[in-house]
């Protein structure tokens, strides 16, 4: 038997006028990740699995945002805000392909699973035209309300057009719906807006399956995965959410978190084995971390790599296109941003690397700065292998110092330093023996 194929159908043309900002809603970012991204990631893959995403007018980031994780996404946009099955029918071209199953999803919905999505399209398979995602509201105001007949969907009646009855149903539509392809325009196509609305409702499809002979079920999920976002403080509650999910799946992949509250993670940090975070870690997109790794508290770290048994913190920034080389350190209060970091390399106080490749094994001492910006460019630090950086040094970029090179502390080190070498600048030392003592007694005379 071949695998089926799909089509699914992100709306996304949502204005997010609640969430009072100029970004469109679907580009709000839960877990470093938009929630368009989180979407479509959970959105089925692979041959045979298509994708088109529904936006608003002069949307062009959301079609970008698309494109960047689906690049063979079809893009349909709704001119006027007709319905949800308005909105399905935008993109009547993709639909008219004819994929086995048609699976809907809001692209303000942003914690929903592959998992649900696959078990939508198992009745499908099974002969149902339609499957939709319910789920138990704590409080079911404002949602449409699933109305059975034993095991079978009978209808979706909106809010709006509730009866006292049927408003004090609890199992809800989560928004998510699967339809069987061959069936599906035959359905979309018959959608009035014969509402109080006046609106293309897509849950109408219900009772018109019904009409013509054909099978609805349910699906249930948990009210946490379908949570809708309108307004910054339900972001706030998904971002929650996710991070709880996030934490969960570390901790079962092997990760130690001491308190895990308290960290916050990426949707695509990678953890190797054996790897400990300590309280209050925030982690940004793009981090992997490897085996035997230690993250310290009140670290940060964003589009970085930390080799194996690396340590970092606490109180360590990393910024994008950061690479700790396996053992390497980096302790606290030091900010690295573009640095390479060879094995072994130790910057374990108060310095600031960036756009630098230091060589295995260099020690880099407190206080250092790569001076890599003189306002209007940005200029390259290369530090050899075994090389020491005595404290308080400056490296004014573009510099090289050589492999095993010496740099005494308190250095402004401006001119390349060969293999070997060691290089100082500072200005003599001048000491007078007894000095302070007469400088003393001379103020505590003065001041009786
Ligand atoms: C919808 C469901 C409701 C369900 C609830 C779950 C319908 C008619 N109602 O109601 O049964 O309980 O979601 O959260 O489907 N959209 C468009 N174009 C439109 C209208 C909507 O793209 O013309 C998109 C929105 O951006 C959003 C999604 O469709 O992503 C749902 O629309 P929304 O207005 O939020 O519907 P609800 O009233 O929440
Ligand atoms: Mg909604």
């Amino acid at each position: 038997m071949t695998a089926r194929t799909s089509l699914t159908i992100v709306l996304a043309a949502g204005e997010g006028t609640r969430m009072r900002t100029s970004i469109p809603k679907v580009l709000h970012p839960i877990a470093g990740e938009s929630m368009l991204a989180h979407v479509l990631a959970s959105a089925p893959h692979g041959d045979g699995a298509d994708v088109a995403v529904v936006i608003g007018p002069d949307h062009d980031a959301v079609e970008r945002e698309a494109k960047r994780l689906r690049p063979n996404a079809d893009i349909f946009v709704q001119h006027e805000r007709l319905g949800t099955a308005h909105a399905v029918l935008a993109a009547r071209p993709a639909i008219a392909r004819g994929a086995d199953d048609l699976l809907v999803a809001f692209g303000d919905t942003p914690l929903i699973t592959a998992d649900t999505f696959a078990r939508m399209r198992a009745p499908l398979a099974a002969g149902a035209a339609i499957a939709v995602l319910g789920f138990r509201a704590a409080d079911p105001t404002g949602y449409g309300r699933l109305l059975m007949d034993g095991s079978k969907l009978v209808a979706i009646r909106e809010q709006a057009d509730a009866s006292e009855a049927e408003r004090a149903i609890t199992l809800c539509n989560a928004g998510v719906m699967a339809l069987a392809g061959r069936h599906a325009l035959a359905i979309l196509d018959k959608i009035s807006n014969a509402n109080k609305k006046g609106e293309y409702y897509l849950v109408d499809a219900v009772a018109i399956a019904r009409e013509l002979g054909l099978d609805a079920v349910v699906i249930e999920t948990s009210e946490d995965e379908v949570r809708g976002i309108n307004t910054k403080a339900q972001l706030a509650q998904a971002e929650a959410a996710m991070q709880t999910r996030l934490r969960q799946a570390a901790m079962e992949a092997g990760v130690t978190l001491i308190a895990p509250e308290t960290v916050f993670l990426a949707a695509d940090t990678t953890f190797g084995r054996d790897v400990t975070i300590e309280p209050f870690v925030v982690i940004g997109p793009g981090v992997s971390i490897g085996d035997g790794a230690i993250v310290h508290s009140f670290s940060h770290i964003v589009q970085s790599r930390l080799g194996s048994k690396t340590l970092l913190g606490p109180f360590a920034r990393l910024r994008p296109g950061t690479s700790m080389g396996d053992g390497a350190k980096i302790g606290n209060f030091v900010e690295a941003k573009a640095a390479v970091l060879e094995p072994g390399v130790k910057v374990n106080h108060l310095s600031y690397i960036g756009d630098a490749h230091v060589g295995a094994n260099a020690n880099i001492g407190a206080g250092t700065i790569t001076c890599n910006y003189d306002g209007f460019n940005k200029y390259k630090t290369v530090i050899g292998e075994g090389a020491f950086i005595g404290t308080n040094t400056s490296l004014v970029a573009p510099i090289n110092i050589g492999a095993r090179a010496y740099i005494g502390s308190g250095s402004v080190i401006t001119r390349d330093v060969p293999d070997d070498a060691l290089a100082l600048e500072r200005s003599p030392q001048t000491t007078r023996e007894g000095a302070a003592a007469r400088f003393r007694s001379a103020k505590q005379r003065q001041k009786k």
